[in-house]
């Protein structure tokens, strides 16, 4: 069986080819990133006029990569909840047009369950169930037990602010360019790698600065709710935290020091962010006996989250299997739409349809 599947949910504009027997035959993804940058986050209507532009040549493409043509395509599956309602109208109305025209069955997708699936793109065999699922990115925080292939229970999810909405916000307060989330990142990085070469980056007034005595701790933000007895979380409070020291700190400080201050604020953000997701999804895994850890989403593209997660797992349990998809499928991506399709057409629990009458929907639950 051969599946086309379509992802157009937020700022990504992805099509995806896809062989049960084959495996992935493409997956073509034009980002929005150079338009969404000159004004600092996605603004929606821009978001899906950018998505009519595009998604006829990335279907193009997508079958071209694969060597394939639509006539060939048995089935049709697009993203249709949750995201932003004139995003996802650009995906799923092309795909309708496409089932229609051309006569294929269709089905309609769950980009949350998209996201998990990016485990199964290359048909993952270590991933066994119960399994304990980290969903992190830009619109979602949760903590999700997957008793088996489509069974979810919600453990807990963000009271606020999603963990990829923190990053791209702390990024406005530093001043570093969207998406927030691979910017900061590198920034911290460029700070671990000073440190380990021994170049203190800050400045020797920086250091001296009582206010400031604990930057470089690595413990400098406040780790809100890792300690509660739930598996919700909170980031609102951290990113808050990180605006008023800041603030504090400009304050403070001369603009050089200021400046050279921007990785050392990034490595100490990153690292609250990490401490919490990583303590809460250990001790998911702990109470539910979780035979595979696995994170997915945007955020789950971050290398300190990948490190420290598969450090605990393996620390911690002796035969629990540590899950990742590859970076290029953390972040939005057809690929991940097509995996998941394969999959419930396989368990039956999307049976063949020709049924065009299915919304969007900017909210919906796994
Ligand atoms: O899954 P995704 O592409 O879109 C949504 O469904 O939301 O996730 C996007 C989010 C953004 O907030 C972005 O800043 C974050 O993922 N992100 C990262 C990294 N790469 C992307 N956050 C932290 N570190 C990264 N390397
Ligand atoms: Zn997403």
């Amino acid at each position: 069986m051969r599946i086309l599947a379509i992802e157009t949910s937020c700022d990504e504009t992805s099509a995806a080819v896809y062989d049960t027997a084959e495996g992935l035959l493409s997956n073509v993804v034009a980002s929005q990133i150079d338009i969404h940058k000159k004004t600092g986050g996605v603004v929606p209507e821009v978001a899906s006029r950018a998505h009519v532009e595009q998604i006829l040549p990335v279907l193009d493409e997508a079958l071209q990569k694969a060597k394939t043509s639509l006539k060939k395509i048995d089935y049709i599956a697009v993203t249709h909840a949750p995201g932003l309602i004139g995003s996802l109208l650009v995906g799923v109305n092309t795909a309708k047009m496409v089932s229609a025209v051309l006569d294929k069955p269709i089905l309609p997708m769950n980009h949350l369950e998209g996201h998990i699936y990016a485990n199964f793109i290359d048909r993952n065999k270590n991933f066994k169930f119960p399994a304990v699922v980290l969903l992190v990115s830009g619109g979602h925080t949760s903590l999700i037990l997957m008793k088996d292939h489509g069974k979810y229970k919600y453990l807990g999810e963000t009271l606020d602010d999603a963990a990829g909405e923190a990053f791209d916000k702390v990024a406005r307060v530093l001043e570093l360019p969207y998406p927030g989330g691979p910017n900061i990142s590198a920034e911290a990085e460029r700070y671990r790698r000073q440190i380990s070469n021994f170049q203190f980056p800050i400045s020797n007034e920086v250091v001296a600065s009582p206010q400031h005595k604990e930057l470089g701790s690595g413990k400098f933000f406040p780790r809100s709710m890792m300690d509660s007895k739930d598996f919700n979380f909170s980031f609102s409070g951290l990113k808050t935290s990180v605006l008023y020291k800041w603030q504090d700190f400009i304050k403070n400080n001369s603009k050089p020091s200021t400046l050279n201050a921007i990785p050392l604020f990034c490595y100490e953000f990153e690292e609250a962010v990490v401490d919490i997701l990583t303590t809460k999804t250990i001790k998911a895994a702990e109470k539910y006996k979780a035979k595979t850890v696995s994170i997915c989403g945007g955020v789950a593209a971050n290398k300190r989250l990948r490190e420290e997660i598969g450090v605990r797992v393996k620390n911690k349990f002796k035969k629990v299997s540590f899950c990742v998809p590859p970076i290029e499928y953390c972040g939005d991506n057809a690929a991940m739409i097509a995996a998941c399709a394969a999959y419930q057409l396989k368990n039956k629990k999307n049976k063949k349809s020709f049924n065009l009458d299915f919304e969007v929907m900017s909210n919906k639950e796994l």
